[in-house]
């Protein structure tokens, strides 16, 4: 018999607002479901435990302070524009990165 407790899926889990409508987006390449309303953290961490790894010491991040300011946050469209995930609201059919599309390119300000 095991003692181990298997850990959640996701970060978040919704307790409240679940009659919001539903919007598709597509997360480092698989589609997934939110609700409209969500910011793209919200999104994101009701799907995973973290919304980016730390271009530091690539640890996973989960975002911060929530409320745009720290930079804890950011993520990636698929055509380039950085988006910080606490503070962009979820659209239908955004394609979202959670990784530098490159090593040298890093999401606190650019090229390293
Ligand atoms: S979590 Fe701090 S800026 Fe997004």
């Amino acid at each position: 018999m095991s003692t181990v407790t298997p850990l959640p899926v996701a970060q978040f889990v919704r307790i409240a607002e679940t009659a919001r409508a539903s919007v598709s987006f597509v997360l480092d390449g698989v589609e997934l479901k939110a609700l409209a309303g969500d910011t793209l953290l919200t999104a994101i961490l009701m799907h995973q435990q973290h919304v980016r790894r730390s271009e530091f010491s690539t640890k996973p991040r989960a975002g911060f302070c929530l409320i745009g300011a720290c930079q804890d946050c950011w993520v990636r469209s698929e055509d380039g524009t950085r988006l910080r995930a606490c503070s962009t609201t979820l659209r239908e059919g955004m394609r979202v990165l959670t990784q530098p599309v490159s090593d040298t390119e890093s999401y606190d300000g650019g090229a390293r």
